[in-house]
Order: C-alpha cells, then structure tokens, then sequence
C-alpha cells in the first residue's frame, strides 16, 4: 500500500473544526485508515491506546484535545477536569505536558484562542521537524549505515520526523545510505512503521532483529545511531523507546556515534536528570502476543510466550547523556554541555 505524502501539508494528527483526526497507526502498514476523534474522550482514548503515537505527535493531538477539552467545558472545573484527563493518558512523553500547558493557559481567554493556540502546537512540531532535518543531514555522509530505534519519523512528528527527518534530507540530497530498523518489540513499531515510512519515501533499508544492533556495529555497517526521545532533562539524559539504552551502550563500546534528535518541546529543564523521567509501563499483553494479518488479510492476535509465563513491560528507559554525542534540534545540534544555552 503506498501512500503518497507531501510532508509540507500532510500531518499524523489534525484538527477540522471540532473534530480531531489522526491516521491510525494501529492499523499499519496492513491498512491506512483515518480515525476521527469527535470528543475530548475520545481523543484522549486515542493517546491513551497508541492510535496515534510518538511524541510530537502525542504533544499535538493533546493540544486538540485540550482546544475540544475548552470547548465542552461549562466552567473552569471541568476545563482543569479536561486538562487532567489528558494528561493521565501517556506519563512518559513531554510534548503532551507542554502542549497542554499552553493551549490551557489560552483556554482561559478563550475557546478560539485554545483552538488557534493547538493549531499552532501542530504545526511548530512539523517545522520543527524539517529544522532537524536540515541540521541532521550535515551530519550523515555518503555511505552511511545509520541504526535508528522505534518510530521516530512523520508518524511520530506530524510532517517529516525526528530521528528520520535527516535520514529523508539525506536521501532527497543525493547520499547513498542505508537504513538498519530495530524491530523494537514489543509494539514494533520498527517493523510496521519505520519499515512502512521508509519504504514509502524509498529510502534502502532491513528491519533487523532487536538484538542484532552489536552485530551489525561489530561488522562495521553502521557509522551513526540516531533516535528521537520522548523527554530529555536538563543533564541531558534521554528517555525514549526501551531498547534504546543497549543501542547506546553497544555502539559507545564501538565508538559509534549517538544522536537523539528532537524538538526543543522534549527538552524538560524542571528535570535535573533522567532518574525523574516517569517511565511508562505498559499492559504485558503487548510482551505476551503478537499481531498480525492471517492469509486472508483479517488481523489475528497470537501467544507468543509460553502459556504459564507473565511479561514486565516498561516502555521506555533512559540513556545517560554520557553516551549522547550529540542532539539535533530545530536551533542546530547540541552537546550536553551546549544544551543549557536553551533553557
Ligand atoms: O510508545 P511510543 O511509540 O509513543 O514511543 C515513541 C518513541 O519512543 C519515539 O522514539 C519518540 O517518541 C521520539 S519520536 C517523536
């Protein structure tokens, strides 16, 4: 299924009166479906169970939720009612928390102000998005094989990405690179939507399985990491999807270089370090069963762990800032110690 994008219009998650749409990314690569969200509940249902995803985009779709949130409320209790339904539905990514922030703060002039305020989240998270492109490319040559971890594309950053925003401006410019995708179990959200993502701007690239990164960096394929991150503390330690602190580790021992990249609206300055990050955890249903289409294209759920065995499952962790090299961000890349200048 191909679908063809053009990332200065075309968003994840949108806003058309009161009614907030967000292509379902619990349906792909299988099918491209578009859920519409008429309510503040639905579309914090919709946060709360991933059909829309990633942190630019979860930030986004909190901001419509908090424009509807202003419009249903009959007074202030149920407008701070709204903000902490919200809120309650994902405790991991920033974008939320600060997107809400600001479309609250309008909403207490008025419905139109948190209408246009949303509708300016959305779209400073799209171009912010292009900014890291443009930066992240300066960083990746002819000939790279770069690793990337979970989904941090348009999907996940309404119009062109985090992470793979500069691995677009690098295929757009010309630069023979090619991809490695962890699967990133147990969503995988590598396997469905970065394969999915990069397949359709035809960027070369494999999925690989989540634990063959060493391998692949070992054998001298990869010369870059870069992910996204779902919220960065003021030491510039990185929470983001589980599996990214081993990546990390094993390309630090290689002397590999690790980017994150992410809009400054993932940066938290009221969290001196990474162990303040609340991570979160999600049901073991997710570690205990696969998805997928059967032969005839209908999706199936199967077991996949032994039938008597329970799963524990954080969704994220977080990567000391000593085994970041650096962080693309719409105002240039950054270094731990550089970071404080954007505060
Ligand atoms: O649980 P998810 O799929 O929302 O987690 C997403 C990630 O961890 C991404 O890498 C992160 O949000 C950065 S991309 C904007």
């Amino acid at each position: 299924m191909m679908y063809s994008k053009n990332p200065e219009t075309d968003r994840a998650v949108w806003m058309n009166g009161n009614v907030v749409y967000m292509i379902d990314q619990t349906k792909l690569p299988f099918s491209f479906e578009i859920f519409a969200a008429k309510t503040c509940a639905e579309t914090c249902y919709a946060i709360k169970h991933m059909i829309t995803r990633g942190a630019g985009s979860i930030g986004a779709a909190a901001a419509f939720a908090m424009a509807q949130g202003a419009a249903e409320a009959k007074n202030d209790a149920e407008l701070l009612s709204a903000k902490h339904q919200i809120e309650a539905t994902r405790p991991t990514a920033r974008d939320l928390f600060a997107a809400v922030e600001r479309v609250f703060a309008k909403a207490r002039i008025s419905v139109s102000a948190a209408y246009d305020e949303a509708q300016e989240v959305a779209e400073e998270t799209a171009q912010a998005g292009k900014r890291i492109g443009e930066y992240g490319n300066e960083l990746i040559f002819n000939g790279y094989g770069i690793l990337t971890h979970c989904n941090a594309g348009w999907l996940a950053l309404q119009g062109f990405g985090s992470a793979l925003s500069p691995i677009y401006e690098a295929h757009r410019s010309g630069k023979s690179i090619f991809v490695y995708a962890d699967e990133t179990r147990p969503r995988s959200q590598g396997a469905r939507l970065t394969a999915w993502e990069l397949n359709e701007a035809g960027v070369p690239h494999a999925v690989i399985a989540d634990n063959a990164a060493a391998h692949f960096m070992q054998h001298g394929k990869i010369q870059m990491l870069i992910t996204g991150a779902d919220r960065i503390a003021a030491n510039g330690d990185a929470a983001n999807k589980i599996g990214t602190l081993e990546k990390a580790i094993a390309a630090k021992y290689f002397g590999i270089p690790f980017y994150i990249a992410a809009p400054l609206s993932t940066l938290d300055f009221s969290t001196s370090n990474g162990s303040q990050i609340p991570i979160e955890e999600r049901t073991e249903d997710e570690v205990l069963y696969q998805e997928g289409p059967d032969s005839e294209g209908v999706m199936r759920r199967i077991r996949v762990v032994s039938p008597e065995s329970s799963a524990i499952n954080p969704a994220f962790d977080v990567t000391p800032n000593s085994l970041i090299s650096g962080y693309i961000t719409e105002k240039g890349i950054f270094t731990t110690e550089s970071l404080k200048f954007l505060r």
